[in-house]
């Protein structure tokens, strides 16, 4: 069994971009620029925001942060986000989920330019990962595929199973799979029987939120495992799969933490970097 190290492999991602922005900096004589948007006081929200400016700024990316009261309407948060649609100086436009419940959350994501989508979550860029065009790929899921590519994980023809099916992990992951011709099942709440499913895994993504779900007998011999899942349990932060048990039956599997998670950032990043480079190309 091999770890798949998604710590190491978000750091060379932006040791890349760094040097990559250096680079543009030095040609254009202006760093791309990522804008977030915080609504609310939400404390995981503003630590996520933290370490999304913190990690811009180490790859030399210029950060906006607009901060803004719970209070706020739908209307009113719609005018910040075509303010920054408009703002030339802006590449890339992230608003921090969740959204207060006053706020309609569906109508701010998609008020967001297809280009500076950098989250990949609006459905104009989902539409076009589906139709498989040229899209901005959602920050996770795309981490993912950098990750199964950083070890050499070959999808052509094989069974990859996909639990959950978010819009913004389970779903954009199964169509990225696919994509890489890999043959593709998603599983959900309502799947019978979902170890009978599991099991026939070469790929087993998983990304549910429940901790320490998917239990050995659930996998087949050899599998490749990504654990999405971020739990809390009382022995700290773990994953949707009973590592323990599960990874002496694995050929690759992700940690939790040090897995998917820090991939998810670095992706953010390269979709401003990638963003930048379109508009100026
Ligand atoms: N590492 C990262 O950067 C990162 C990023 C995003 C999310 N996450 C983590 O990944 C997990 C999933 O996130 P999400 O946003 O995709 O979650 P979500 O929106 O809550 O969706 C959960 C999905 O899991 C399915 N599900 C729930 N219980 C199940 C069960 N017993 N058997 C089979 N399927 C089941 C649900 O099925 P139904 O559709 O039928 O309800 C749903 O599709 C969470 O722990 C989250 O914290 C991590």
């Amino acid at each position: 069994m091999e770890l798949l190290d998604g710590k190491l492999v978000s750091k060379q991602i932006k040791e890349e971009l760094k040097i990559e922005v250096e680079s543009l900096v030095a040609k254009l004589g202006v760093a791309p620029t990522l804008a977030i948007v915080l609504v609310g006081n939400v404390e995981a929200s503003q630590i996520y925001v933290r370490n999304k400016l913190k990690a811009a700024k180490l790859t030399g990316i210029n950060t906006n942060l607009v901060t803004l009261p719970d209070t706020i309407t739908t209307e009113e948060l719609l005018k910040v986000v075509n303010e920054l649609n408009a703002d030339e100086a802006i590449d890339g436009i992230i608003v921090q989920l969740p959204l207060p419940k006053q706020v309609d959350e569906a109508a701010v994501i998609n008020a967001i330019q297809t280009e500076k989508d950098v989250d990949g979550f609006g459905i104009s860029n989902k539409g076009r990962l589906f139709c498989g065009m040229d899209a901005v790929k959602s920050a996770t899921p795309f981490g993912i595929m950098k990750l199964l590519e950083a070890y050499h994980i070959d999808l052509t023809g094989k069974s990859a199973v996909v639990v959950g099916r978010s819009n913004i992990v389970g779903k954009p992951m199964a169509m990225m799979l696919l994509q890489e011709n890999a043959t593709v099942t998603i599983c959900h709440s309502r799947t019978k029987d979902l170890g009978s499913v599991t099991k026939t895994a070469d790929v087993l993504v998983v990304a549910i939120g429940k901790a320490k779900f998917i239990k050995a007998d659930m996998v087949k011999d050899g599998a490749v495992v990504v654990d999405v899942g971020m739990n809390r349990d009382e022995s700290g932060l773990c994953g949707d799969v009973d590592f323990e048990n599960v990874a002496p039956k694995c050929s690759y599997i992700t940690p939790v933490p040090g897995g998917v998670g820090p991939l998810t950032i670095a992706m953010l990043l390269y979709n401003t970097v990638s963003a930048f480079k379109k508009r100026h190309a």
